[in-house]
């Protein structure tokens, strides 16, 4: 009987309560009696009644004041109540006073069938309430877990994006700080981003970047094995590679890079973007090569100084027996082939006085002087030569300070360049040779219009007896470099497809 549901009943006279107990007799309901007003609400504050029967006239506390203090209480305010009446007048009052909440009225005698189907009623009412309640309670349950877990997803979501944001910072300074270039490309090859260091070394902008593919800035010869090798990484052959390779900048000079490259993986190891570190190596590459070229020419000048004592010597003799054959009259037919041979001897022998002088390396008569003065002073030679081949040769010098120049060396570096500078052009060409003061250093320039210079032939230049040509000897620029050692000058070289240009430049004492 514990979940049966309670009625209460009150009447002051006894023998009507017995009636209605009799007539609402169920396992299904308990029935509370009360025989006063009084005594009703002490069980209405003990108990919660699904309906309550109450008779209006009683003494002391009557129906409707018993019903209105009910109706007071927060948890009795929407019990259903039944008064229970013998006048119809009865009837109105209840209206008046009560018109809010639940209320029926039954008139005495009472009929069971009535009453019961009432009570019925009201407690299917009752039952359907208190469903309603659990419902709203487990569901008002369900929706604060709910909330507890959506604020708890939410704190922990913004606890992930402050961390994000604070290591998406800390990667941004390190990638737009860096002095290293860094790219980050597609599978395709697509530059995705790069980076301020990596800009300025290559001379594109960000958004020219981001249009291109690394093929389109890279020196051709390199772009093969390149390719070879990003397509193994793509391909999970490797786990990253290193390249030294040539870069093409955006005004067509040469850049060395070494390059790590990596590649980087979404949770279900496709690739999702490489990246490249990019150290610019050109000044390191071009001091290797300086130094490379410095070793050849040092172990080169030691054979000239070690053999061409032995061959002057038996040279000497010989051209001394021509000399003396060529003034006896028995000879004097064949003057023309002694003078001939004494010729070639004698630049055979001009040959080894050139050799020489690139082993050499005190500087030999270094006076303060101005090197536009010696420039000048070979301007008419140098025309008179260019004319001939249909060639033109310009002058601009510009004021520079005096340096402690030997006038010779410097007269054999300008001619060198020269003639190289003319025998690269075809007819109509120009040279233009130039000086001028920059960064205190005093520069001079020799500008030729021809085709340019390999990078095969690059790496040799300076080798000792290294030409392209069928009459060259291959000694002009190993001569030049070893005058301009001994004088502490540097040269340099930028060419292209529309020309070459030598930079010798000198530091200022
Ligand atoms: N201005 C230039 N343009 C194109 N190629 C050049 C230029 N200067 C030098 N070279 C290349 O460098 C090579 C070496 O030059 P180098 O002056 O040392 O010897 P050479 O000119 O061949 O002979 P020579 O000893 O008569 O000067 C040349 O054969 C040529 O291929
Ligand atoms: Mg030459």
């Amino acid at each position: 009987m514990e979940n049966a549901i309670k009625i209460l009943m009150v009447d002051d006279q006894y023998e009507n309560l017995l009636a209605l107990e009799g007539i609402l007799e169920s396992p299904m309901y308990r029935l509370v009696t009360a025989t006063s007003g009084e005594e009703a609400l002490k069980q209405v504050l003990k108990d919660d009644f699904a309906v309550i029967l109450l008779d209006v006239r009683m003494p002391g506390l009557n129906g409707y004041e018993t019903a209105k203090i009910i109706r007071s209480r927060g948890k009795s305010r929407h019990t259903p109540i039944i008064f229970i009446t013998a006048n119809h007048q009865d009837t109105e009052q209840v209206h008046k006073g009560y018109a809010l909440g639940a209320i029926d009225y039954i008139f005495k005698p009472v009929d069971p069938e009535t009453l019961r189907y009432k009570i019925s009623g009201f407690v299917n009412l009752y039952k359907h309430q208190e469903q309603l309640e659990i419902m709203v309670q487990q569901r008002t349950q369900e929706l604060l877990l709910a909330n507890e877990r959506l604020q708890r997803e939410v704190k922990q979501h913004k606890q992930t994006e402050e961390e994000l944001r604070k290591s998406e910072g800390r990667f941004r300074i390190f990638f737009e700080k860096s002095q290293i270039g860094i790219i980050l490309l597609s599978p395709e090859g697509g530059l995705l981003e790069s980076n301020p260091a990596f800009q300025k070394m290559i001379g594109y902008t960000d958004e020219e970047l981001k249009r291109m593919v690394f093929t389109e800035f890279t020196h051709p010869e390199y772009i093969e094995k390149n390719i070879e090798l990003y397509q193994k990484l793509l391909e999970g052959e490797i786990e990253y590679y290193e390249i030294k390779k040539r870069y093409l900048s955006k005004c067509g000079k040469l850049i060395w890079g070494h390059l790590t490259v990596f590649s980087t993986r979404d949770i279900n190891a496709k690739i999702e973007f490489v990246i490249a570190f990019v150290q610019d190596i050109t000044e390191k590459k071009i001091l290797e090569e300086e130094m490379v070229r410095f070793d050849r020419l040092n172990m080169v000048g030691e054979m000239a100084a070690g053999i061409s004592h032995e061959v002057r010597n038996p040279m000497t003799t010989v051209r001394g027996f021509l000399q003396m054959l060529q003034g006896k009259d028995d000879c004097s037919r064949y003057k023309d082939y002694f003078t001939l041979m004494i010729q070639e001897l004698d630049r055979a022998n001009s040959i080894i006085t050139e050799f020489l002088s690139i082993g050499r390396n005190t500087p030999s008569n270094l006076e303060k002087q101005n090197i536009n003065f010696i420039v000048n002073s070979l301007k008419p030679l140098l025309q008179a030569d260019a004319f001939g081949q249909g060639k033109y040769v310009q002058v601009e010098t510009n004021k520079v300070p005096d340096l402690l120049l030997d006038s010779k060396e410097i007269r054999q570096i300008i001619l060198n360049l020269c003639r190289n500078g003319l025998e690269a052009m075809t007819s109509g060409g120009r040279l233009i040779i130039r000086t001028y003061l920059e960064n205190r250093k005093v520069v001079l320039t020799v500008q030729d219009e021809g085709e340019g210079i390999r990078s095969e032939v690059m790496e040799k230049l300076g080798t000792p007896f290294f030409t392209t040509k069928a009459n060259g000897t291959g000694l002009g620029l190993s001569i030049c470099y070893s005058i301009a050692a001994r004088h502490n000058a540097v040269i340099s070289i930028d060419t292209s497809a529309n020309g070459t240009t030598f930079y010798v430049k000198f530091n200022c004492n």
